[in-house]
């Protein structure tokens, strides 16, 4: 392990960029989890056509407990498998300062601390939990080595630390602790036999729904007041306008600009803010201006027509 390249990879973070880093699973494209912008750099880098929430990872069980609560099943769950290849999903502390762009809005968010000797150094040197997806672009196989990362993204990022390879190859399992079921959402390297060992009130029935669809978690964030796409003027009293670019439309009674610049990756690392602090009783609903469906607008107009569609 080389503690140059990794000092590098933590400056590099901390100046707000995307880094791929090996884990025992897969080689993850990290981000430092509490800045929106670099999480919207992470999306952009792989072309995800949705902002499915992410994995946030930490280097101990105590910084965990920082962001989420953890239940009893959840504690026994961590004593028995990290660090190692198992992501628990948990409501988020109310002090819980995670980007929301990282957990797509969620009260809750998906926490692993991961054993990979370099993955935890990086943790440890950067000091702040790293959200990090698979370094892949969307749709391609997880990279295990960090010339595999190279060759799919290399263009596209920062820096590439380079370590053991992921020697799993398989993703970690991901189970939700905030029933008094805990559930499987997503199969991964610990086998549902070595969970049922640790909490035997587990549900498996639920597995794939979370890898096969991604954005059509069950817990997805939906706002409370209308939402109404592709808005010119307002066109009812006590409507809020999120807007994009210069153009400010006549009539509405709060405005939120994502992107007075026009900026994509800036906007979609402010979308989710602007629909918390717009989806208040004081409105009667909330006007969106065009977003252009290109590159990461793909992913904001997914999340927006979700937000549209689940009214009523
Ligand atoms: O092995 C792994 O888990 C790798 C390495 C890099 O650690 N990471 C990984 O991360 O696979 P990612 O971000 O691709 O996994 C995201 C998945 C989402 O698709 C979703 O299924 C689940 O984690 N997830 C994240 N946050 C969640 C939440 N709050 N509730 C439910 N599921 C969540
Ligand atoms: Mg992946």
């Amino acid at each position: 392990m080389n503690q140059d390249s990794i000092n590098k990879a933590a400056k590099l973070l901390l100046e707000g960029n995307v880094v791929a880093f090996p884990t025992e699973t897969v080689y993850g494209l990290g981000a430092i989890a509490t800045n929106d912008t670099a999480i919207a750099k992470i999306y952009e880098v792989k072309q995800r056509p949705n902002f499915n929430p992410l994995i946030v990872h930490i280097e101990s069980l105590s910084k965990a407990q920082q962001l989420g609560v953890l239940s009893n099943d959840a504690l026994k769950l961590a004593a028995a498998f990290w660090p190692g290849p198992l992501t628990i999903v948990t409501n988020k502390q109310k002090n819980c300062d995670i980007a929301l762009l990282a957990t797509a809005g969620l009260s809750t968010i998906a926490l692993r601390v991961p054993a990979h000797p370099v993955a935890q150094n990086l943790l440890h040197t950067v000091g702040k939990p790293l959200a990090a997806p698979s370094a892949n672009p969307s749709g391609l196989l997880s990279p295990t080595t960090s010339d595999h990362v190279k060759t799919c993204l290399g263009d596209k990022i920062s820096f590439i630390l380079e370590g053991a390879p992921a020697e799993i190859g398989i993703e970690s399992s991901i189970i939700d602790c905030t029933e008094d079921t805990p559930q499987l959402l997503r199969p991964g390297f610990i086998t549902i036999d070595q969970i049922k060992s640790i909490i035997p009130n587990f549900s498996d029935t639920n597995q794939n729904h979370s890898i096969k669809a991604p954005g059509a978690l069950k817990h997805h964030y939906a706002p409370q007041l209308p939402i109404r796409l592709n808005a010119q003027a307002a066109i009812k009293a006590n409507e809020a306008f999120i807007a994009f670019g210069p153009n400010i439309p006549k009539g509405y009674v709060k405005v939120i600009n994502l992107s007075l610049a026009g900026d994509l990756i800036e906007a979609a690392s402010k979308l989710f803010s602007a629909l918390h602090q717009l989806d208040q009783p004081q409105y009667s609903g909330i006007a969106v201006a065009t977003i252009p469906n290109e590159g990461i607008g793909f992913a904001i107009n997914d999340r927006l027509k979700r937000a549209a569609a689940t009214q009523n």
